[in-house]
């Protein structure tokens, strides 16, 4: 397995690859890495001939309250975990390597964000745009593995190599779970051992959502007693709970539609998200 750092090594690679005909799987990633990560690796390895992991906690998709210094860093276990899952190539820039400068050009989302994460989270799909931006320019992907863990970042990444013409095709991978449910996440290391026992109770209430949306059409008393619901088995805060069409986002009645239901609880030291997609029988 080799260890990119620098962005020319890391474009005459790439060239090199698809001068020689291989197709190029990328798992882009900030690191810390756990099945969930390994999981998308696993995929790319199967559907590419080579594949290409990135390393890099952008300091663009950050807000200045939030966690980018102390977002958790292990870069010997990461080079382990990318190992183990036969990755070929770690893409591990600097900060300056990717921002040399200020940057002088940034990207902004229109569509998707004003709801969920992008509510609060104020230019974080922006950052993941333009840092992903950056990154499909000097790998150049035949395809991209997202995990929907993330719903709303694979809506935003659909969005942008749509309008930007990527010819990259963007893999949307399942969520890899704990054996209670609780989805993998790097965050769930600031979990104090209490928090962790009531963890599971986010995706319970996914679940448990979705089967009164069965019955219940009233999608705001689903969310109100939903949140009651995991604000009294947690000790955690429900950022959100919304319900909302997949992938617009948008607040439409539970209808003929993909539809994702989705929370974020903030806990003391971390905040988890989560969600569910239903599709209309
Ligand atoms: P990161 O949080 O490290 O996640 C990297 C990828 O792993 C994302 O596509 C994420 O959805 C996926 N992932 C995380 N936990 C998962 C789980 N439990 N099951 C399945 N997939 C999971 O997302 C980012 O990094 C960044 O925003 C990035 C896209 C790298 C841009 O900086």
């Amino acid at each position: 397995m080799k260890i990119i750092k620098s962005i020319q090594e890391m474009m005459a690679y790439s060239q090199g690859q698809l001068a020689a005909g291989k197709s190029i799987g990328f798992v882009p990633t900030m690191g810390y890495l756990h099945e969930g990560h390994a999981a998308l690796m696993v995929r790319a390895r199967n559907e590419n001939d080579c594949v290409v992991t990135s390393i890099f906690v952008n300091p663009l998709q950050f807000g200045p309250n939030e966690d980018f210094e102390r977002y958790p860093r292990d870069f010997a276990r990461d080079e382990m975990v990318a190992e183990n899952n036969a990755v070929d190539v770690v893409f591990y820039p600097e900060v300056h390597e990717m921002y040399p400068n200020d940057p002088s050009v940034v990207l902004h989302v229109k569509r998707r964000v004003h709801a969920l994460c992008g509510k609060t989270r104020e230019g974080h799909f922006d950052g993941v745009a333009t840092v992903l931006t950056k990154l499909f320019h000097l790998v150049s992907p035949t395809r991209a593995y997202f995990g929907m863990k993330d719903a709303q970042q694979v809506a935003v990444v659909e969005g942008l190599i749509s309008d930007l013409n990527f010819p990259v095709e963007l893999v949307a991978c399942p969520t890899v779970r704990e054996e209670d449910g609780l989805a993998k996440s790097s965050r769930n290391v600031y979990l104090s051992p209490q928090e962790r026992k009531e963890a599971p109770v986010l995706f319970r209430s996914l679940k448990l959502a979705a089967e009164l949306l069965e019955k219940e059409k009233n999608i705001t008393l689903v969310k109100e007693k939903m949140v009651e619901y995991v604000e009294t088995e947690t000790s955690g805060n429900v950022d959100y709970f919304e319900i909302l069409s997949y992938p617009e986002l948008e607040e439409v009645p539970c209808s003929m539609q993909t539809m994702i239901i989705a929370l974020a609880v903030q806990f003391e030291n971390a905040r988890l998200i989560d969600n569910l997609l239903i599709t209309p029988k």
